[in-house]
């Protein structure tokens, strides 16, 4: 069976976008493929984190996955940090990439020249070599993300290709799988951007576990466009559209069809509101329970630890047979 794997960062809060855009087809994927989704608690300390605070973020990340609808059961949902084979692999495939391939990669170029002055850490700079063995671990053959992950994925398969052909065949060298049709949430005050937690727009942004009447509030005062008219056009009318994509993806319709039932825009908006609390309320509920049930989430993250570690073990000694490590005694 076709494997997937994808991977969360805790770094934050998960919003609108990464739901609609990414966490529900992958709710969808757990039943269609073998799928692994995975908390990448190591890829978040290439920037300083509070210890409290990451342990707190990865907890929560977890606790809302599971609440989105993935399944310990039916996928494996693990902490990367769980797997050590994680990083093990790392090194060897930090020996595999090359310093010129890695100074290429534009989100290092970007986020290094945002700390100018500041701390720039190498594991920023090496970072895909661990994502690349996020992936390869798991003999993995799609990887669901988004467009601004394409180019780390490109250099995971360059890497794959590369260990093959120099110390033989090991790795499945893994396709991006890039969402053509999941929804492209945009800020609700620029709907130029898309909507991100780090970009500096609370009012724009949707936080999936934030208070119902402050999801309400946000859609209500979303920006919509000049005239009047209530049509799917993200060139000419980029606030209304985005609602209207908003909506058509939490009633499982097309934008165009759902234009054509609203003449006001405040009919609109709050239509979409109510169609994203419907949504995300259950999500929410279930989430609220999970946390407070401590065993139980520990229980759930045993489970995807055991049963990643059982794979990643594998294709781990196949990586260092390969490069010629001396077996244990
Ligand atoms: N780098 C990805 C991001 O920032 C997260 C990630 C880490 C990932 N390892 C992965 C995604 C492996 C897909 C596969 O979004």
């Amino acid at each position: 069976m076709t494997r997937v794997f994808s991977g969360i960062q805790p770094s934050g809060e998960m919003h609108l976008g990464n739901y609609l855009g990414a966490v529900r087809q992958w709710v969808i994927d757990q039943h269609e493929y073998d799928s692994i989704f995975c908390a990448v608690d190591l890829h978040a300390i290439t920037t300083q984190q509070d210890p409290d605070d990451l342990r707190s973020k990865t907890l929560d990340t977890v606790a809302g996955l599971i609440a989105a609808g993935l399944d310990p059961e039916q996928c494996i949902l693990l902490v990367q940090s769980h797997v050590h084979e994680h990083t093990d692999l790392a090194w060897l495939l930090e020996c595999t990439v090359s310093f010129g391939e890695l100074s290429r990669m534009t989100q290092f170029k970007d986020k290094s020249a945002r700390q100018s002055g500041d701390f720039v850490s190498a594991g920023l700079f090496t970072y895909p070599a661990l994502m690349a063995a996020d992936i390869l671990l798991y003999d993995t053959d799609r990887v669901p993300v988004g467009e601004d992950q394409r180019q780390h994925l490109e250099l995971a398969r360059d890497v794959a290709t590369r260990f093959n052909s120099r110390y033989g065949d090991t790795f499945v060298v893994p396709e991006a799988a890039i969402p053509k049709t999941a929804a492209r949430v945009m800020d609700l005050q620029a709907p130029h951007n898309k909507m991100s937690k780090s970009v500096d727009s609370v009012a724009g942004t949707v936080l999936v576990f934030e208070e119902p009447s402050a999801i309400a509030k946000k859609f209500k005062r979303a920006v919509t466009d000049s005239d009047t008219e209530v049509r799917f056009d993200p060139d000419e009318k980029p606030g209304v559209s985005n609602l209207l994509s908003i909506l058509a993806a939490c009633v499982g319709r097309e934008p165009a069809d759902v234009a054509d039932e609203y003449t006001r825009y405040g009919d609109l908006k709050v239509a979409t509101a109510e169609a994203v609390l419907a949504v995300l309320e259950p999500i929410q509920t279930r989430r609220t329970e999970l946390l407070a049930d401590p065993a139980e989430l520990a229980r759930l993250i045993e489970i995807g630890a055991s049963k990643a570690e059982e794979l990643a073990v594998k294709v781990m000694d196949r990586a260092r047979n390969a490069m010629g490590f001396l077996p244990r005694g």
